[in-house]
Order: C-alpha cells, then structure tokens, then sequence
C-alpha cells in the first residue's frame, strides 16, 4: 500500500524553538488534559496556533478533502482545518472531556468525539488526511496510534504528525525545562517522549508500516511582551510543566520562577 506520510518537528529561535526527540517507552505519569480550554490556549494554544498553518502546508491539506484531527485539544489545528476545507470535512477526536467539549463549541459542524489515536471510531480509509500535531508524544502506544491513523487515511493520502524538539533544547518550553533541572538534575522533563528527537518521528512512522515517509523542520516564532506574560500560563496546571509547577512547594516555585 503506498501511502505519503509526513512527520515533522518544530524548530524556533533560542527561547521558542521546538523539534522532535526521544523516546524512553515511558509516560509521563501524571499528565494533565483535564483543563479548561482557556488554560490550554494560554499556555500551549499560544504556540500551537501559529504552528497550524505551517503544518497544515507541509501535510499539503487544501480544498476537497476530508481531514481528521487526532488529538485535537481544544482546536488550535482543527481552526486551521476548518478554515481550509470546511467544517463538515473535518472531524477530531480527543480523549480529555474538557477539550471535546470545548471544541464541540467552537466548531458545532465540526464531528468531534471522544477517543485516543490509537482507537479511532472511523471507518478504514474515511480520510483524505489525517494529522496529530503535538500528540504523538502523549499517545500510550505511539506505534499503534500511527497505524490507527494510516487505517482510517485513504490510500495515497497522507498521515502526518508533529512534536516539539524537546530532545534539541529548541522547543517552546526547553527554557522552562533548563531552569527545573539547574534546580533539580533528576527532573524528568520532556526530552525522552516519543518522537522528541531527530528523526525518531520517521522511526515510528516505518515502525507503523507507512512508507514514503517525508521528514522537515517547521519553525515558528512567537515573542512574549513580558516575563509575567511567558510565566503564568506555567501555574495552571497544564501538560508535564504545568503539572510540575503544581507539584513544587511556594518556595520551590519561586526559586524555579527566579531561576
Ligand atoms: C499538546 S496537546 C495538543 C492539542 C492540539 N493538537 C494542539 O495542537 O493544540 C496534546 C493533546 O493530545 C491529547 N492526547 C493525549 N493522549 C492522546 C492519545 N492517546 N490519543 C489522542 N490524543 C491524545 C491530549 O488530550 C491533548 O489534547
């Protein structure tokens, strides 16, 4: 079966820059979805929006086709989705019950559901496209979700995902991560997830059974009028960061904030 399928990662300026990187196997065992969608936005959301288009280009999504966002969070990508191909093309699943319902009400035509990548409820084939943008390093079974993606994507269509280069140190959050291990050198960041290192996303693509695998660098830039502005979003307990902030007594968080 040929199929194009496209990893890629995101690469950015020294403070915002993110990539792909490692995988351990592991999990992180206290990740946290089950937040508002206003929490998402203003801690991740503020980084995935402007990464949408430039993956929605290298996926090549344009008119007449039907999409699938896996793992779409409250909607940053299924915006973008949207805006190239039409609500009633697109549909999106999610596993966090807050985000479902966030982005039922953002986009009411749009058919979202509750469910993981690696057991999608769609049909063999039902999409021209289907892309995980941020997710593959959160998925349980990076490998089977990849292979659930290419079952529901129509033969010569493409599969595509992208993750942070937290293992290069270029990703958005890398600063945070660099200041949490000056402090702790035993923290568990996010370097060791799947896909977070060059070239492990094209691993795991193979792995999955996809072939004519295409692999690039997407860079965003995004700048933070102040420090206050960048930090914030850190408290509210969103993803592995926002998780360990939570996890830190008042005193370890300030010397973290200060750090
Ligand atoms: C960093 S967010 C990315 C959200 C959105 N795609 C974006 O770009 O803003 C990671 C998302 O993956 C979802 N997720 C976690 N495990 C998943 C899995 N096994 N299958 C699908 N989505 C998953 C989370 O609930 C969360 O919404």
């Amino acid at each position: 079966m040929k199929r194009r399928t496209r990893p890629a990662w995101t690469e950015g300026p020294r403070t915002l820059a993110f990539g792909p990187v490692g995988f351990s196997g592991g999990k992180f065992p206290a990740v946290s979805f089950a937040v508002g969608a206003d929490a998402y936005d203003r801690f991740m959301g503020r980084y995935s929006a402007p990464l949408a288009p430039a993956f929605a280009d290298f996926a090549a999504v344009v008119g007449a086709s039907r999409v699938l966002d896996v793992g779409c969070g409250p909607g940053s990508l299924t915006a973008e989705l949207v805006r190239r191909v039409g609500p009633a093309a697109v549909a999106a699943v999610d596993p966090s019950d807050s985000f479902v319902t966030a982005a039922h009400a953002r986009f009411p035509a749009v058919d979202v559901r509750r469910a993981t990548a690696e057991q999608l409820p769609f049909e063999d084939r039902a999409f021209h496209a289907t892309l995980a943008q941020l997710v593959v390093h959160f998925m349980s079974e990076p490998v089977t979700g990849l292979r659930e993606m290419a079952r529901v994507t129509r033969d010569g269509g493409v599969v595509a995902a992208c993750v942070w280069d937290h293992d290069g140190g270029e990703g958005p959050l890398s600063l945070f991560w660099d200041a949490a291990r000056e402090l702790d050198r035993d923290v568990e960041d996010e370097s060791r997830l799947a896909g977070t290192r060059k070239g492990h996303l094209a691993q795991l693509f193979g792995e999955a059974g996809l072939d004519a695998i295409e692999e690039t660098a997407l860079r965003i830039t995004v700048e933070h009028p102040t420090f206050e502005d960048w930090w914030e979003p850190f408290t509210l307990g969103v993803g592995p960061a926002g998780v360990y902030v939570a996890g830190l007594d008042v005193i370890r968080q300030g010397e973290l904030r200060e750090r």
